[in-house]
């Protein structure tokens, strides 16, 4: 199936997960349903622990759902194979973590090139100019050749959005990417991921805490519980002030 002319990048229905822990069992998502189409930018906004982690780890492919479907570029993941279903994640899906996960025995170019060396299809670009490209693009040329703990948490977030965009993903999943970096830069990331999905090539997810980001999308979807509680769609030109306000 092809992911153009809006068709959806990712198509979720009734997502439940669970998890057990110590003394019980949390109830982390409670029947999501969500579809994100190329062209748009969704923000899932919420109190910590309502779930937004969890439900970008599910539309990425990372944790099976305990019951609901998750359909990306058309393909229904609990029918893939392992093999496939990393296949069908690596071109697919770009995966902005909230705690970086980057390789710490790999320097930040290493980190960032690794996506592009992993692709068994070669990408419609060469690997070393697009490293250096998103290199520069998010001020990390001076900080290529180190590894990440010696990097300050900013920095670590900035060389994780630059992995993430490296094979230029249908479907960007970003996990507050903006939590550890200074206002200016939180603004640049949330343009950037705003112009790609206005590129008309990409999708966009944005979890976050910040109200401000969450006025940039098309669409919020408050999370509580595990469960979307309330949609808003949001109109271009709006009022960051305007949305925060319908959003709070
Ligand atoms: N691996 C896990 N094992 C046990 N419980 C988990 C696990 N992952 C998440 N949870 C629980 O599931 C719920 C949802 O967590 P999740 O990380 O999705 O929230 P979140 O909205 O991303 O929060 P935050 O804003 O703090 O990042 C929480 O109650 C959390 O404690
Ligand atoms: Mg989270």
């Amino acid at each position: 199936m092809s992911h153009v002319n809006g068709a959806p990048l990712v198509e979720a229905k009734n997502l439940r997960k669970s998890y057990r822990v110590q003394n019980g069992v949390v109830h982390a998502l409670n029947g999501v349903d969500i579809t994100v189409r190329t062209g748009e930018f969704v923000a899932v906004v919420g109190p910590t622990g309502s779930g937004k982690s969890t439900l970008l780890n599910l539309l990425a492919g990372l944790e099976p759902a305990d019951a609901g479907t998750v359909v990306l570029l058309g393909h229904p993941l609990d029918q893939l194979d392992e093999d496939a279903l990393a296949d069908l994640r690596l071109r697919a899906v770009g995966m902005i973590y909230q705690s970086y996960n980057l390789f710490s025995g790999f320097t930040v170019r290493q980190n960032v090139r690794l996506p592009l060396q992993l692709m068994t299809r070669r990408p419609p670009f060469d690997a070393t100019q697009r490293t250096n490209q998103l290199l520069a693009d998010f001020g990390l040329p001076d900080l290529a050749e180190r590894y990440p703990a010696e990097l300050s948490g900013g920095q670590q977030q900035l060389a994780a959005i630059a992995r993430a965009l490296a094979t230029n993903p249908p479907l960007i999943l970003a996990d507050e990417p903006t939590a550890n970096v200074d206002t200016t830069m939180a603004r640049q990331i949330v343009a950037r991921l705003r112009g790609l999905a206005n590129s008309g090539q990409h999708g966009v997810i944005l979890a976050t805490h910040d109200l401000r980001m969450a006025s940039q999308a098309d669409r919020v979807l408050s999370l509580r519980d595990g469960q979307i509680v309330k949609e808003t769609v949001l109109q271009p030109g709006r009022d960051a002030r305007d949305v925060i306000e319908a959003l709070a």
